[in-house]
């Protein structure tokens, strides 16, 4: 089973790397079901992959919360039929270096970033266990694979989604349950990412430097599409993804 016909959850689908996502694998023939918090967004996206000759719905979901995570996964199921794929990809990088202690702002990491990834996974792992079928892709960063400074929290929450998933696969094989896994740390990718930095002097640093480096949210959804599209018994699991000149 390809692209073609599988029915993909994807979170943090109004912007950036899940929209990119979305109108990619609806171009391949998903069936694809986005999920964030802004609705007018959501709703012009579907519109413009409908219009496209594509096949999609949205739920306005927040990620912290498990029964909106739920609800989408459910949505999913009773409009297209089933579930394949959930693609984990809300997030925010309000960076900051750990002594300004923007400590509401590290809650909210955990809360989205962590938490709002585990709301996904649980959500999921009853159906794709039963059904002995099904793939988690989760967007970490390649803050999530070295030390940054200015992104502790930030990159504590995606080493621990990294965890998190490469024990998801090992325990798939253990249990035989067929649950792949596929994890992406995307390095500057130009997005509305950065509009979450509050702290000035980071953000200065950082919208000069994506100014100079970034690439389009695109080159991340072909790999998304890419994982989606390999055989049932292949498992291709980690990707980075960086704009040739970043160092
Ligand atoms: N851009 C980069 O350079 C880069 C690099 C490495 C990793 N990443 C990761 O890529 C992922 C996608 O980010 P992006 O770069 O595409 O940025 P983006 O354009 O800001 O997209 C972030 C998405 O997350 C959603 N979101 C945020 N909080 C949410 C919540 N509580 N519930 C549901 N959805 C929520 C946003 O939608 P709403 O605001 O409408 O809810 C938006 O759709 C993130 O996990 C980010 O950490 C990005």
């Amino acid at each position: 089973m390809t692209v073609k016909n599988k029915v993909i959850v994807i979170t943090g689908a109004s912007s950036g790397i899940g929209e990119a996502s979305a109108k990619l694998l609806a171009k391949h023939g998903a069936k694809v079901v986005l999920g964030a918090r802004r609705e007018a967004r959501l709703q012009a996206i579907v519109k413009d992959i409908e219009a496209a000759g594509g096949t999609a719905a949205y739920q306005v979901t927040d990620v912290t919360k498990q029964a909106d995570v739920a609800g989408l996964v459910k949505l999913a199921q009773t409009k297209f039929g089933g579930l394949d794929v959930i693609f984990n990809n809300a997030g925010i990088m309000p960076s900051s270096p750990i002594s300004a202690l923007h400590t509401d702002e590290w809650d909210a990491m955990v809360d989205i970033n962590l938490k709002g990834v585990l709301h996904g996974v649980a959500a999921v792992m009853p159906i794709f266990t039963t059904q002995k079928h099904g793939q988690i892709i989760t967007t970490f960063s390649v803050a999530g694979i070295k030390s940054f400074a200015g992104a502790g929290v930030y990159g504590a929450t995606k080493f621990a989604v990294r965890n998190l998933m490469e024990v998801i696969r090992m325990e798939s094989a253990e249990e035989d349950t067929n649950i792949r896994t596929a994890s992406l740390y995307p390095a500057a990718i130009n997005t509305e990412l950065l509009h979450t930095i509050t702290d000035k002097d980071t953000k200065q640093g950082m919208d000069a430097f994506y100014k100079q480096v970034g690439i389009s949210p695109d080159a991340v959804a072909n790999v998304v599409n890419f994982a989606v599209d390999q055989p049932e018994d292949v498992n291709v699991n980690e990707f980075t993804i960086y704009p040739t000149k970043q160092a």
